[in-house]
């Protein structure tokens, strides 16, 4: 029996994971878009509505992230329907959560559901890929790759990406903080330098390479010495005002590492299970004394990643 609708969630993300531009990410299940995705009679991908947005987005799928993961899905494996897609953010816009990567995930998976062959999971990475790119103007999938697959995600390559999902001390939490101000990855992306220092590449180096091996042996003094963004964090933290107080609150209360979530403005800290009310409290002080009031949220690392929530 041939599937007429299909309905997805797939979750926040916190991209770069600092020490890992545009390719560390871990889901974030606690919020989510979703996406219905319905067979028509009309040929071609049509966006029949975007609710939860307080800014309207593009209609015109080429334009949409949702819209053009579907197409890119499409001249992979053409159907001889039309699809219509509803779009229904739970993720706010510009807030560094990965918003418009869990739109072209679920997209791409609940359009995937449609097919009378459906891909595999990761065959819908390079879709999702294209989907986002409309949004922030570059090809990348710290984002994408853990709101599909789930977990804490390391991608290696982009037309043929490979991933990896990298085990995570079961002892840590992550503290999300989300100040209400809109920030867009486009104009976060901009103000980065194309040229660094030899010595910065070399310090982020050891640091992702120690993240990595902190994360495999479960070893949390590592994971503290090696959570340091020196790349990137430092050409950001001036979009942010709160940011640097906020850093050095959550260090202060004992957090492993802190750093900004995506392109900002939210900003996340990994933290053991004991300390992460006070770390929550203690960014959250630094957020206020500059005026800024914030959502937060304190959740395991990773979660599952994209799922079919209805299917008929
Ligand atoms: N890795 C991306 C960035 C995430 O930091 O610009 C936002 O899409």
């Amino acid at each position: 029996m041939p599937v007429r609708v299909a309905t997805a969630f797939a979750p926040a993300t916190v991209g770069n994971v600092g020490v890992g531009f545009d390719i560390l990410g871990h889901a974030f299940g606690v919020i989510g878009d979703r996406v219905r995705a319905e067979r028509s009679e009309a040929p071609g991908v049509r966006i029949r509505a975007i609710t939860g947005v307080t800014e309207p987005l593009p209609l015109e799928p080429a334009r949409n992230t949702a819209g053009q993961a579907v197409l890119s899905l499409l001249a992979q494996s053409p159907v001889p329907f039309g699809i219509e897609l509803t779009i229904e953010k739970g993720i706010p816009l510009g807030s560094g959560l990965g918003g418009s990567a869990a739109s072209a995930v679920a997209a791409a998976v609940a359009a995937n559901a449609l097919l009378d062959a459906p891909l595999r999971a990761e065959e819908l990475l390079p879709h999702a890929i294209a989907g986002e790119a409309v949004a922030s103007g570059a090809r990348h999938a710290d984002n994408v790759a853990p709101a599909l697959l789930g977990g804490l995600v390391l991608t290696v390559g982009i037309d043929h990406p490979r991933v990896r999902q990298i085990p995570v001390p079961p002892a840590i939490r992550c503290v999300l903080l989300h100040p209400h101000m809109f920030l867009s990855t486009r104009d976060a992306r901009g103000v980065l330098n194309r040229l660094v220092e030899l010595s910065d590449v070399v310090w982020q180096t050891a640091h992702l390479a120690g993240f990595l091996a902190g994360c495999y042996a479960n070893d949390l003094a590592l994971l503290r010495e090696a959570f340091e963004d020196v790349l990137i964090e430092p050409q950001r933290a001036k979009l942010i005002p709160g940011f640097p107080a906020a850093k050095r609150a959550a260090r202060g209360a004992g957090a492993l590492g802190c750093s900004i979530s995506g392109a900002g403005p939210s900003v996340f800290a990994w933290c053991e299970e004991g300390t992460a009310a006070a770390v929550r409290d203690a960014m959250l002080g630094a957020f206020q004394g500059e005026g800024l009031a914030c959502d937060h949220w304190i959740a395991p690392i990773g979660g599952d990643g994209a799922r079919i929530v209805e299917c008929r």
